[in-house]
């Protein structure tokens, strides 16, 4: 390790803090703000510091070694759901701190937040079925909630994911509920929908797409949304603060947008502007565009 300005007076903090195991909820905010203050070129030498808890035994460590082979894989995401925290010693702080994250409640809250529009399209269901269509669903954890509440409901769900892992993990999780759901183990690019759907939900998707692409997908399933129907894509807004931490140790990047770009893809998109809405779960982090036919 290099004893750069910035990084010699950490290095006691870190070790302190190695030394008890983790932090504690009063060391958070000093190892924000540290984190916050390395700039590009010490972000390494930040990382070696912190070496011993970038592995997959911890959620943040998950995300650094990437054993998927990406970012934001169904494993991941499913840990965050859950709240889960490695019991070992070494381990337990980091995972506790890593679920006091503003991005990683936001995570959580955009699960509520799909549950809650599940069970209102379900209000509008029965007898009627209602098709849904789910874009990279991961572990479908929102639906799984949902069903758990609603075990007879009449959505029928198109679940859409290349990762195969995830897929397989989905049908496990909801082995009781299969007969209402379709899995797709296919390209969100290559995918050919074969009928319209009342609502297209994606969430922890566009946001590892280039501009060019997330209007592309926009447009290419807002031709499936039925009359009537809207099509709701969650993207992380430019207003993150745990961003830096995300990036720097979990090595996890994604395009941050505004409200205004969201909109602005879907004009792009050929979406008529009165049918555009973006809203957000209740940190406003994760933000959601909502474009109604
Ligand atoms: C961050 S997870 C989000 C999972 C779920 N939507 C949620 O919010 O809980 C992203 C999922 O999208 C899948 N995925 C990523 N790129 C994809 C693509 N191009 N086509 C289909 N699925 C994709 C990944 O395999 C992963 O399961």
């Amino acid at each position: 390790m290099q004893n750069t300005e910035l990084l010699t007076p950490v290095i006691p903090l870190i070790q302190k803090i190695f030394d008890k195991n983790g932090p504690d909820a009063d060391d958070y905010s000093q190892i924000l703000e540290l984190v916050d203050q390395i700039p590009t070129e010490e972000i390494e030498d930040f990382r070696e510091a912190v070496s011993p808890i970038l592995n997959p035994n911890t959620i943040i460590g998950f995300s650094y070694t990437k054993p998927f082979g990406y970012n934001g894989d169904f494993f991941i995401i499913e840990k965050i759901y859950q709240q889960y925290v490695n019991p070992a010693e070494k381990y337990k702080k980091w995972d506790t701190f890593f679920h006091t994250l503003p991005a990683a409640i936001a995570v959580v809250n955009r699960k509520k937040l799909a549950v809650e529009i599940l069970t209102k399209l379900n209000e509008t269901a029965n007898p009627l079925e209602k098709q849904v269509m789910i874009l990279g669903s991961g572990p479908v954890n929102e639906v799984n909630e949902f069903l758990n509440n609603h075990p007879a409901s009449a959505l029928k769900f198109d679940l859409l994911d290349m990762d195969k892992r995830a897929i397989a993990y989905a049908k496990n999780k909801n082995k009781n509920y299969l007969g209402s759901m379709n899995f797709f183990n296919q390209n969100v690019i290559r995918f050919q929908p074969d009928k319209p759907y009342d609502l297209i939900w994606s969430a922890g998707l566009f946001d590892y797409f280039k501009d060019k692409h997330f209007v592309y997908l926009l447009k290419k399933y807002y031709a499936f949304v039925k009359e009537g129907g809207e099509m709701i894509i969650g993207n992380f807004n430019v207003e993150n603060p745990s961003r830096k931490i995300m990036e720097v140790l979990g090595d996890w990047f994604l395009f941050h947008r505004s409200k205004e770009e969201l909109v602005k893809f879907a004009l792009q998109a050929g979406i008529d502007k009165n049918k555009i809405d973006v809203i957000t779960e209740p940190l406003g982090i994760n933000l959601f565009l909502v474009v109604r036919k």
